[in-house]
């Protein structure tokens, strides 16, 4: 895509001065046009946005004002004009304008085969530019606390930009914030050595950790004697008080066990930094923060107030009784983060109720200097909040919380479900229509053994919840279903694993192996033979600026869109033409090995493993 991208800067830079040199009369101040990345001003024959957009966007009103559509359509003719198609360095064929002053791009032909045979030749990689070190801090859930959906919210949609960061080049640190500090830890141990005096020595089997942590809780609220003893023992704790650091490290274990059993099944890689790790690191940053005139007493706690959040609570720094919290914490956290590890990008991923508070946090690390934009970069990635069926809080029917083991066992249960019927042959996709492709499949489903059925059955199970969420557009409350989620037609994971299993299937059936594929790729190459494979194959060299958009915006649904656009462009295909029974078949196949490599690449991205059989 390299050829593709200088290109395409060209192209924009040479839009941007077209434009310029005509804002001129208006005197508008420069520059009032903010060319968006250049691979989205300039695209491939359908889909295009265009300058109209360009301007659309720019917030000036004056400027909007300005402009009318014949304006825009005169600029575009002013870029099609100065644009010559015959230089050989040009990517570009023709350049049109719609009615609508769209600028139109078409590539040449050639490009455009190039790159698919060089995504067959070398493999999927990701030109990157600056590679940068990034700390993604999520999942995070709390010790001896139930992790919750909003937890699965977060460790899903982490664990997805961390591999498409790490797929651009990036250095990804991934960080779980444990809430493995605190006030709870105070009542829980002292609830522990009173109900099991032993636990130090001998390990009970604490499979419920968190009804002692409900418990334990009951007696803090309820008895001032025990909450008093709790206080004390939480200052035992930090000041490292051997016994009460023994018993947290048990407790600490107990529910990372849990956490990891989850992560495993989620196939989800992390690094444990909890709060704790960031305990002894507050106090020189107190110093900081008085050093810089920015720590103020406010009702006997130290505060930062930040001018822009006035309307908010500040940051509490030093509590009323002396002690820390997740505000401190946090400050120390980004100073390490930023000064320490030389992070060049901070992502903090939880749901939107903490956004207030990452702001916060973010903008007292910009004025007393660790954070400074653009050099740093530093964003809430937060997500809304994922409600039953009815729209009301997820619940279980006796009104409990969902418990996450439950959930995903359930997932896997219907998925299971999905699996026997499509291969029984019992359910045809409502509304498919049938096509030469699939005349050619009927009745030809691999026969499972009951071990493979589970485990395409957890497979498929983990990608439907997975992709359901990421789907999404993260910021919106979303309502959890697994009707939707395992639903065989639309934009779901289960879709896009039949047609990876297709194109899979297409490829056996072609009979050519491995090493003739290679061959072909390296004499002949693809060729465009169909007007729908020009589709197809432009849609595949976008790849990388999807995923530069996607970091860009932190908006990964722009990746699940892509998926399903492809997969929709390629079961137009099916209906089309024939693949294996043409004559063109074998420069056919090459595109179809093509998608296969990007849907694969993609499917990784969003931490789905594909099926091949099914
Ligand atoms: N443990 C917190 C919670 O469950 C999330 C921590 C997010 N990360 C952070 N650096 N504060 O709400």
């Amino acid at each position: 895509s390299k050829v593709l991208k200088s290109m395409m800067k060209i192209a924009s830079q040479h839009t941007l001065n077209v434009v310029n040199n005509a804002l001129k009369p208006y005197n508008v101040q420069s520059p009032p046009i903010k060319i968006q990345p250049v691979s989205n001003l300039v695209d491939v024959d359908y889909n295009t946005p265009t300058l109209l957009q360009v301007f659309n966007q720019n917030k000036d009103k004056k400027t909007k004002q300005a402009f009318g559509l014949a304006d825009i359509k005169a600029f575009c003719h002013k870029v099609i004009e100065s644009f010559n198609p015959e230089d050989k360095d040009c990517a570009i064929e023709k350049l049109g304008v719609t009615d609508q002053g769209f600028l139109t791009i078409k590539l040449k032909q050639q490009v455009i085969e190039d790159e698919i045979n060089n995504i067959l030749k070398n493999g999927l990689n990701y030109p990157t530019e600056k590679k940068q070190k990034i700390a993604v801090d999520f999942s995070s859930p709390n010790i001896a606390k139930e992790m919750h959906v909003g937890h699965l919210r977060s460790t899903i949609i982490g664990e997805s930009i961390c591999r498409i960061f790490e797929f651009q080049n990036h250095e990804v640190l991934r960080i779980n914030h444990l809430g493995d500090w605190g006030t709870q830890f105070g009542m829980l141990i002292t609830y522990m050595k009173r109900k099991y005096p032993n636990f130090l020595n001998e390990p009970i089997d604490l499979s419920d950790l968190t009804m002692f942590y409900k418990e334990s809780k009951k007696l803090f609220d309820e008895d001032p004697e025990f909450k008093k003893t709790a206080q004390l023992t939480v200052v035992d704790l930090q000041s490292g008080d051997p016994e009460c650091r023994k018993a947290w490290e048990i407790l600490c274990e107990i529910s990372r066990r849990e956490f990891t059993e989850i992560y495993k099944r989620l196939d989800i890689t992390l690094e444990d930094f909890g709060e704790s790790f960031y305990n002894d690191k507050i106090p020189a940053v107190i110093q900081d923060l008085k050093d810089a005139g920015m720590l103020v007493e406010s009702d006997g706690a130290q505060c930062v107030f930040i001018e822009k959040y006035k309307n908010q609570p500040p940051l509490f720094i030093v509590k009323k009784d002396g002690g820390y919290g997740y505000d401190s914490t946090d400050m120390a956290c980004i100073k390490y983060r930023l000064k320490t590890l030389n992070c060049n990008r901070l992502v903090y991923i939880t749901d939107v109720g903490q956004q207030p508070h990452f702001d916060y946090i973010i903008a007292a690390a910009e004025k007393i200097g660790w954070h400074v934009p653009p050099t740093t970069r530093a964003e809430h990635m937060g997500f809304g909040i994922v409600q039953g069926e009815d729209g009301k809080r997820f619940r279980t029917r006796s009104s409990e919380t969902v418990k996450l083991k439950d959930l995903l066992d359930e997932a896997r249960e219907r998925a299971l479900e999905k699996i026997k019927e499509r291969i029984s042959g019992g359910a045809k996709e409502e509304g498919a229509e049938e096509d030469e492709e699939e005349k050619e499949n009927k009745g030809n489903y691999t026969k499972l053994s009951e071990e493979e059925y589970l485990d395409a059955a957890e497979k498929m199970g983990m990608a439907a919840i997975k992709y359901y969420d990421l789907r999404q557009n993260r910021i919106s409350n979303y309502n959890f279903s697994y009707d939707k989620m395992l639903d065989t037609k639309g934009n779901t994971a289960v879709y896009l694993l039949y047609s990876y299993a297709r194109l899979c299937s297409i490829i056996r059936k072609s009979g050519v192996q491995s090493e003739e594929l290679c061959k072909i790729i390296q004499t002949q190459g693809f060729k465009i033979s169909h007007p729908q494979e020009r589709i197809i194959a432009s849609l595949l060299i976008k790849f990388p600026d999807v995923l530069d958009q996607v970091t860009e915006d932190l908006a990964i649904n722009r990746l699940t869109d892509y998926m399903y656009d492809l997969a929709c462009k390629v079961a137009e295909g099916y209906r089309k033409y024939h693949i294996n029974n043409s004559e063109d078949k074998l420069t056919r196949i090459l595109l179809i090995e093509a998608t296969r490599q990007v849907l694969e690449k993609c499917f990784y991205l969003v931490g789905i493993k594909p099926l091949e059989k099914i």
